[in-house]
């Protein structure tokens, strides 16, 4: 793939690694605790598993070693890495950025920009933004950026979210657009709202689910109409291949995709069939995972682009909380084919071991 345009320095996603921790659930041992009907979980909220770090096995230890797994797929000199963008609501500190954590395991310092952002799920997709912007500006002198999305995903105890929990890290070497091209115009909308906050010195998020719905369902429907714009819309739809989703469990997805549908006026069995087609098959890691926050979109995305012919378009709808989103679209590179991230996953669901109700609440005490 070509380096350049006449215009401006192309940039996009050279390599990819993910990383899911060793425990999970499943949502209906959840239920049984908690004295639920299993279907809430499973056929209501769309939930599967919800992915699970041990005692001491925090944010950090996710970032690294889905970074390892990124760098070694991008074969490049780790000197070639000038800016180092860790996107993440699962902060250790107020001041010192996760990045420093994560920079110190991977042994990245010197001629290096290194920081943490932050805005709750959206973080890890400005992050993404920032580097490629970064690359387009050609204020890289020619060196890579490592974007991470890592979070883990905790409601306090009996919180209606808490079967929506899950954690993860998804790193991308922002380089050449081996993988995907990432397009440079996106399409952002945000406003100031108190859906879903975590207080300092707070563990667990306070949320007004009934909200979060609503901004959710209302910044997709801006996006995507920010998308289309004076465009025939049949015509900017059938150019994907897929469209990802920031997912915080798989229903709040279907609900955004009949939100934008029932905007552009299609009936109901054209939004069903648009959604098994083209969305729900991209979401087959996060049933497993659960909500891993900054890393869902991304796990969606990963998902969607492997075995793409170069080309082929993906669209990735972002959400954080407070509220800003974002819809980014990526078009696939040469590496997509080959799909090989897809080995992170296989190999750390195959790794896993599922704790019953028991030693659930051990590790939550
Ligand atoms: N069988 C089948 N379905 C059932 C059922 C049963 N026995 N019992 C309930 N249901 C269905 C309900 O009908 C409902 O479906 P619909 O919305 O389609 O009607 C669904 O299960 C959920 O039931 P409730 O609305 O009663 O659920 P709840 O109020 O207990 O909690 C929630 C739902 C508010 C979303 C909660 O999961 C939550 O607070 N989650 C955290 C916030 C969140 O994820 N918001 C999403 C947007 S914000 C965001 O994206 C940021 C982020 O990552 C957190």
């Amino acid at each position: 793939m070509s380096t350049s345009t006449n215009e401006r320095p192309l940039s996009g996603i050279a390599s990819i690694g993910l990383h899911l921790p060793p425990l999970a659930m499943g949502v209906e041992e959840l239920a049984r605790l908690r004295g639920e009907d299993p279907d809430k979980f499973t056929i209501g909220l769309g939930c599967k598993a919800m992915s699970l770090c041990p005692p001491d096995y925090d944010v950090v230890e996710l970032s690294v070693v889905a970074a390892e797994r990124a760098l070694s797929r991008w074969g490049g000199d780790r000197d070639r890495i000038g800016l180092l963008a860790v996107g993440t609501e699962s902060a250790l500190d107020m001041s010192r950025p996760l990045s420093a954590w994560v920079a110190e395991r991977l042994g990245l310092q010197g001629s290096i920009r290194s920081y943490e952002v932050k805005h709750a799920c959206y973080g890890g997709t400005l992050a993404v933004r920032q580097a490629t912007e970064w690359r387009m500006a050609e204020a890289n002198q020619g060196r890579a950026a490592l974007v991470i999305a890592a979070d883990v995903a905790l409601y306090e105890q009996g919180d209606p979210g808490e079967a929506t929990q899950g954690a993860g890290a998804v790193a991308m070497v922002i380089d050449e657009p081996e993988v995907a091209l990432i397009e440079p115009h996106s399409f952002p909308w945000s406003e100031p709202v108190f859906d879903f906050w975590r207080p300092v010195g707070e563990a667990f998020p306070r949320v007004d689910g009934k909200l979060s719905l609503e901004c959710y369902k209302r910044a997709a429907e801006r996006c995507f109409r920010a998308l289309v714009g004076q465009q025939d819309p049949e015509q900017v739809f059938a150019d994907f291949t897929a469209f990802c989703f920031h997912v915080p469990f798989p229903k709040m997805v279907l609900k955004a995709v009949q939100r934008v549908g029932t905007f552009f006026r299609w009936d109901p069995e054209r939004i069903a069939t648009f959604f098994a087609e083209k969305v729900s098959p991209t979401m087959a890691w996060n049933r497993l995972s659960g909500n891993s926050y900054t890393a869902s979109l991304w796990i969606s995305v990963a998902n969607a682009l492997q075995g793409l012919q170069l080309g082929e378009r993906v669209a990735a709808f972002s959400y954080g909380s407070g509220f800003g989103a974002e819809l980014l679209t990526l078009k696939a590179g040469p590496k997509a084919i080959s799909g090989a991230w897809e080995k992170d996953v296989v190999t750390d669901l195959a790794n896993r071991q599922f704790v019953d109700a028991a030693a659930y609440c051990a590790l939550r005490a």
